[in-house]
Formats: structure tokens, sequence, C-alpha cells
């Protein structure tokens, strides 16, 4: 299959003709990948059965686990959940559009079955990008989009990534800026009080408890059954081994071969890497933490093309309200497998 790629870097290529275009490709049940703040999303007509199949085969995704609905406005809403409660209402308003995704009772009848996995549940998302949000209100379909990413790879935060995983699986991609956040969204459940968060992201706990006090359940890590179903499967793994460093203050043994290794750290640890390794930077400082959401994925997109490096080491930020999210990444991306500094 030939991948179309409109560039809308070029604002003029936003016209009329170029949506019709991506408009119908939807109608028809076709596949396009968007950008949206977060990461690049692949997208389908959420009421296409078959259309929402070719997504999990084009990403080779196991088809128990559900997809995100992309809407422009609230008026969407109203054909695909049943009554919001104002407490839901005053957090979209807030968040809106914005990285976070909310779990709402599925309203059958109007979006296809596949699209939520067979649960009664749906997600929904209205994201800010302004390209993906200009598709969004322009085609008026309401998209379901998993990150753009053949299953069990990084997401993807740039056209590029996109494009290497999917080129000629997928009839096309919108081209623009690399995604702002840089991590998936929130996944906030709330077909249940408290709500839960399904999958930690930029809207952070405090943000959410911040507009309405108390509203999520404690946290609690039961790996066996996930919230998300997508949370249990092994996500986000570069080819590169990759260990997660923490509590590094000093450099590494000088008695070992360093050269073909990373060091992925915040700027101000440049010190500490060892003069033959390759020293790549995550973010400012270690407080950040918007800086290393934003670079993460590229990161370790970047990690696998580069052949002289054999395995990294990634810095594990300390557990805060800030930092749950990225370390829930770099926790999968490293399988879990971390070293104290002292012992390099
Ligand atoms: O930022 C994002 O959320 C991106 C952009 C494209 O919007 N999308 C994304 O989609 O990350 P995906 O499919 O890679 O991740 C969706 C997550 C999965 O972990 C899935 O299991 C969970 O949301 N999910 C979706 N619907 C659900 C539901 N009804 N109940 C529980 N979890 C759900
Ligand atoms: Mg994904």
């Amino acid at each position: 299959m030939e991948t179309k790629i409109w560039d809308f870097n070029n604002q003029n290529n936003i016209n009329d003709a170029n949506i019709k275009e991506i408009t119908e490709i939807y109608n028809q049940g076709g596949l396009i990948a968007l950008p949206t703040e977060t990461v690049y999303g692949l997208g389908a007509d959420a009421r296409n059965d078959e259309a929402i199949k070719k997504i999990y085969e084009a990403k080779g995704r196991p088809s128990d686990n559900p997809l995100i609905v992309h809407i422009y406005d609230m008026k969407q809403m109203q054909y695909f959940t049943t009554k919001l409660t104002e407490d839901i209402k005053i957090l979209m308003k807030h968040f809106w559009p914005g990285p976070i995704s909310f779990i709402l009772p599925l309203k059958q009848g109007y979006l296809c079955d596949r699209v939520s996995g067979g649960l009664d549940s749906i997600a929904v998302r209205m994201p800010s990008h302004p390209v993906g949000r200009a598709i969004l209100e322009k085609v008026h379909i309401p998209i379901a989009a998993p990150s753009a990413n053949l299953s069990g790879r990084p997401s993807p935060t740039t056209f590029e990534h996109v494009f290497n995983d999917l080129d000629g699986r997928i009839d096309g991609i919108i081209k623009a800026e690399q995604s702002e956040e840089g991590l998936e969204s929130t996944v906030l459940d709330c077909t249940q009080y408290p709500y839960r968060i399904a999958r930690p992201g930029s809207v952070t706990r405090q943000m959410i408890e911040g507009i309405l006090p108390g509203c999520i359940e404690e946290a609690v890590l039961d790996t066996e059954k996930p919230i998300a179903p997508g949370m249990k499967y092994k996500h986000y793994s570069p080819d590169t081994p990759l260990t997660i460093v923490q509590h590094l203050t000093r450099q590494p043994s000088i008695e070992k071969d360093w050269s073909q290794v990373a060091f992925i750290l915040p700027k101000d640890y440049e010190t500490f890497v060892p003069k033959q390794a390759k020293f790549i930077p995550l973010c400012n400082n270690e407080n950040d933490i918007k800086g290393a959401n934003h670079n993460l994925y590229q990161i370790l997109h970047e990690l696998d093309k580069n052949d002289d490096i054999q395995r990294a080491y990634i810095y594990g930020f300390d557990i805060n309200d800030q930092t749950t999210a990225i370390m829930n990444r770099i926790m999968k991306a490293a399988s879990h497998i971390i070293v104290e500094g002292e012992d390099l």
C-alpha cells in the first residue's frame, strides 16, 4: 500500500482539497495518522468496525486493548456516552482540550463494538494540537486513535517515527511539528467513584485533585488486573538494553569499558559521564520534568538507530506527583532494571 503524506507544517496545505481527500479516506474506512500534543495517533472512523480492525492489524495490537476516541467538541459526546456528571464536566472544562482521556460508560449503538474492545466503557479525549484539532473539526468524524507505532515499540512523537513504523501499512500520515508533551495522555477511569488513574500522564493526580479534592482513589498497584488493558503489555521498549541508574553522585569506575555505552541524564549530570561513553541529554536538570517528557521517546527511537550504542543507562527520577508518568514509561522501557550509581 502506498502511504500518502500531507505536510501540514506548511499552512497552505491545510486547504479544502486536502481536507476533502482526508475526509473521504476516513469515510471509506482508511487509516490516517495525525499529530496530537501527546504522541501521534493512528486514526480511523470510530463508527466503522472494519476500519478499527485495520488499526489492530497495522499495529500488530492485541484486539482486547481498547482505543481512545478523539473529539473536537462536547456536542459529539452525547452520541457515545450516557449522561455526564457535573463533576466530570468540570474536569473536562478545565483540562480539555489537552492531554487527558476520560473513561466513561459507553452508550451502545453509535460507535462500533471493536473500538471499546468489548468493554461497556469508552475512553474519550479532546486533543489540543492545532493541526490535530483542525483535522477533527473539519472531517467531523469521531476518530479512534491509538499511538501510531507498531505494538511494543516506543510511541511516536515525530512524523519520522510514524513513517519508520507504518509506511506502507496505512493510507496516510499528516506531517506536523514534534508533539509538545511527548508522553501519552493521562487516562482517568470515571466509570466509578472515586475515579482511578488507569495510566499516569502529564495531567497529574495533584492537578486533578486540585480541581476536585478527594476525587481519585488511593493508588493501588495490582499488576494482575490492570485497569487499562494496555498497561499489561510490554511497552515502550527500545531494542538497545536499557538500565535505570539512580543516585548517581560520581563518575563510574574508570576500570570498565564504557565505549558503546550511552548515558541519558539531565544536562547538569554530564560531568559524571565517563569519557569514552556517549552523553545524551534528557532534560536541563532533575526538576525539568516537562523537558524529560518531551524528549524521552525521541531519545529511545534514536538509541536503536545508533549502531555505536550497545547499551544505555537512563536517569531514574525520585518518584513524586510530577515524575510518576515518566517513571512509569522509563520503568517499562528498562524492563524494571535499576542500578545504584555507586555500583557502576
Ligand atoms: O495520548 C494518547 O492517549 C494517545 C494519543 C494518540 O491520543 N493515544 C494512546 O492510545 O496512547 P493507546 O491506544 O496507545 O493507549 C490507550 C490506553 C491503553 O492503555 C488502553 O488499554 C486504555 O487507554 N483504554 C482505552 N479505553 C479503555 C477503557 N474503556 N477502559 C480501560 N482502559 C482503556
Ligand atoms: Mg500505545
